[in-house]
């Protein structure tokens, strides 16, 4: 692949880390910290004017302690306590390939697509595959916003996405019996509705490294493996790709995934989630909750298979 050594945009030196970029941008958090920050979240994110997805959100926000002790990153380990192994992960100078469509390839550091887009937080609810949820107040910007300024062809069937590979950081890569690395492909409908977000940060703070920093998708409506880690690699395509998943277990794990209680796992049923936060349980919802918002990009699809 040929890869750019001019970066789209001059990066200035006052931005040289990813924190202090960070922070700059978080216009809406300046001067709060901690238990500040804390009490003035959901203020803060009714002050924004984007759209008013946190009405489906009725539990209270899990803790960052929560958040960032219990993580599925199959990179540092099969069990969820993996957060240390993952601070071995480096992020200085992130970049990004972009490749595909009639976008010539190229790779581009995160720092200058923090250039272009506005940050802005979404608490959004999370669901996994595995009957567990969370709310996360999550700051990062729209998916397509960045998919404008990438600007590929408007025929563009699906967007693709990779995590890194790099098995002397992330122990679990020398396994090399999983199809690394880890990839994740949704269709461009998705990719431009409005909720599909990228994480930069939760809690106001960059993303911790088990959480998928330096940048992650997520996909409040589809089960959480869709929501793809530490990305390295954006890359457009006609083609229908197999992901990480359906690679491993196809018949569990489908393209669509999107949240039913009403379509079981093989071998377990989705009805019910347990919150990680309270332990308690509570029924699951069909798309997570964010039907009004998503089934009409499902509606030329008449069978069962969005669910899947
Ligand atoms: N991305 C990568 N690269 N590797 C992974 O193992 N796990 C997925 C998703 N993204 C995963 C990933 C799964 S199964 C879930 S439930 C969520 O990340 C977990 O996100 P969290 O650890 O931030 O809660």
């Amino acid at each position: 692949m040929h890869l750019i050594k001019k970066k789209f945009i001059q990066f200035r030196e006052n931005q040289i880390t990813n924190q202090r970029l960070f922070l700059n941008r978080r216009k809406f958090i300046l001067g709060l910290s901690g238990s500040i920050f804390f009490k003035n979240l959901n203020n803060i994110y009714a002050n924004t004017k984007k759209n008013n997805f946190d009405k489906v959100v009725k539990k209270k926000l899990t803790s960052l302690e929560n958040i960032s002790k219990y993580n599925n990153f199959f990179e540092f380990g099969t069990t969820k306590q993996i957060w240390k192994q993952a601070q071995k992960l480096k992020i200085e100078n992130w970049q990004i390939e972009i490749s595909g469509s009639n976008i010539s390839n190229k790779s581009v550091f995160l720092e200058d697509i923090l250039d272009k887009v506005d940050i802005e937080e979404r608490i959004y609810k999370f669901r996994c595959v595995e009957a567990w949820s969370m709310v996360v107040p999550w700051q990062g910007f729209q998916l397509s916003n960045l998919i404008k300024i990438l600007d590929p062809k408007s025929d563009t069937k699906y967007v693709e996405f990779e995590t890194f590979f790099k098995p002397n950081e992330a122990n679990n890569q020398k396994q090399n019996w999983y199809p690394w690395p880890y990839r994740e492909i949704i269709t461009m409908d998705e990719a431009m509705h409005p909720l599909s977000f990228i994480a930069t940060g939760v809690y106001g703070k960059p993303l911790p490294k088990q959480n998928g920093a330096p940048i992650r998708l997520v996909l409040p409506w589809k089960y959480g493996f869709k929501s793809i880690k530490s990305i390295v690699k954006i890359k457009f395509s006609n083609t229908k790709n197999k992901s990480f998943w359906q690679t491993i277990a196809p018949k569990e794990y489908g393209f669509w995934a999107n949240v039913n209680p009403k379509v079981p796992h093989r071998r377990w049923s989705q009805e019910y989630e347990k919150d990680i936060e309270t332990g308690n349980k509570y029924p699951t919802l069909l798309f997570n909750g964010y039907e009004e918002w998503v089934s009409s990009l499902y509606e030329n699809i008449n069978n069962n298979s969005i669910f899947y």
